[in-house]
């Protein structure tokens, strides 16, 4: 997803780097085929710079936005991680008004519609209008800072909510020696759920390693509005079952298998 943010960017006009720094040869290739500027360390990167975009696993963004902080950038920072909106706000702390809080929804973007980047903040509507130029399009939301990780974290609590249970529903089927006759059943009452669940198994299999740290962010998003947080505490188990899967193709048998062998993925 960084390289739909630095692409956007670079279609308007901007520089755009990124940090070699710990990175992997899959994240270079991608940075590289984009044309981004290699830095070798944060002091590099941060040189000259006038605003710093986080695109990492959610569970990273904490610690990348600290480094940020702690190396005294005095820039405009925006995260565009799935976090709760407390992370957010604990973000916020460290930035201030300098802070625009983000949100992605769909999928990398190759063309215009697809893909939605919301913003909030008081920087928000200043930043968005960096993004015209597209593939990805900004949304600003007349809120503060912690609005736009609200939006993502609702967006993604059904969406990914939802294939966490599908695909658990599938595995518990198997499991009871029902499979067959809850198809039938579905091919009755619920005719999209057989496909949806096929699916969801081929969509999540690859990426489900990262879809734990998001999970949680949701669960502790819901407990925090007074709601309870087990369907995605519940979630993120379903999809730490399926982390062996990463970056790489399955079909649903496998991922029922995953999921009933109760071996966490790490
Ligand atoms: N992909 C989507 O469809 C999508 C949609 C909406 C929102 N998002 C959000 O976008 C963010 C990134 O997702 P993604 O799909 O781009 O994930 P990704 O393909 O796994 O890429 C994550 C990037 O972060 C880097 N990274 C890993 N650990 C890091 C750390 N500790 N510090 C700094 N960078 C680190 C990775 O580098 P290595 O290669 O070295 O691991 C990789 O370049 C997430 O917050 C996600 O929720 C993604």
């Amino acid at each position: 997803m960084g390289v739909t943010v630095g692409r956007t960017l670079a279609a308007a006009g901007h520089r755009v780097r990124w940090l070699a720094e710990g990175r992997s040869d899959a994240t270079r290739q991608r940075a590289e085929t984009a044309g981004f500027q290699r830095c070798d360390c944060l002091g590099a990167l941060l040189d000259g710079s006038d605003t710093v975009v986080s695109v990492c696993p959610p569970a990273a963004a904490m610690d990348v936005a600290e480094r940020v902080a702690d190396a005294a950038f005095a820039g405009t920072y925006l995260d565009a991680n799935a976090v709760s909106p407390d992370t957010a706000r604990r973000i916020e702390s460290l930035f201030g008004e300098r802070l625009v809080d983000g949100g992605i929804v769909g999928p990398p973007a190759e063309r215009p519609g697809t893909t939605r980047l919301y913003l909030s903040g008081p920087r928000a509507r200043d930043l968005a209008g960096w993004f015209e130029a597209g593939p990805l399009t900004a949304v600003a939301l007349a809120a503060p800072a912690g609005a736009a990780s609200a939006l993502k974290m609702c967006y993604a609590a059904y969406t990914k909510g939802a294939t966490a249970l599908l695909l658990a529903v599938r595995a518990l089927a198997g499991a009871e020696g029902v499979a067959e006759a809850l198809l039938d059943e579905w091919a009755i009452s619920q005719p999209a759920l057989a496909e949806r669940s096929e699916s969801a198994a081929r969509s999540s299999a690859g990426k489900a390693w990262r879809f734990v740290g998001e999970m949680r962010e949701i669960a502790d998003t819901f407990e925090a509005a007074g709601l309870p947080g087990g369907f995605h505490r519940a979630a993120a188990d379903v999809y730490q079952r399926m982390a062996p899967l990463k970056d790489r193709d399955a079909a649903l048998n496998e991922v029922l298998s995953r999921l009933l062998s109760r071996e966490s993925g790490g």
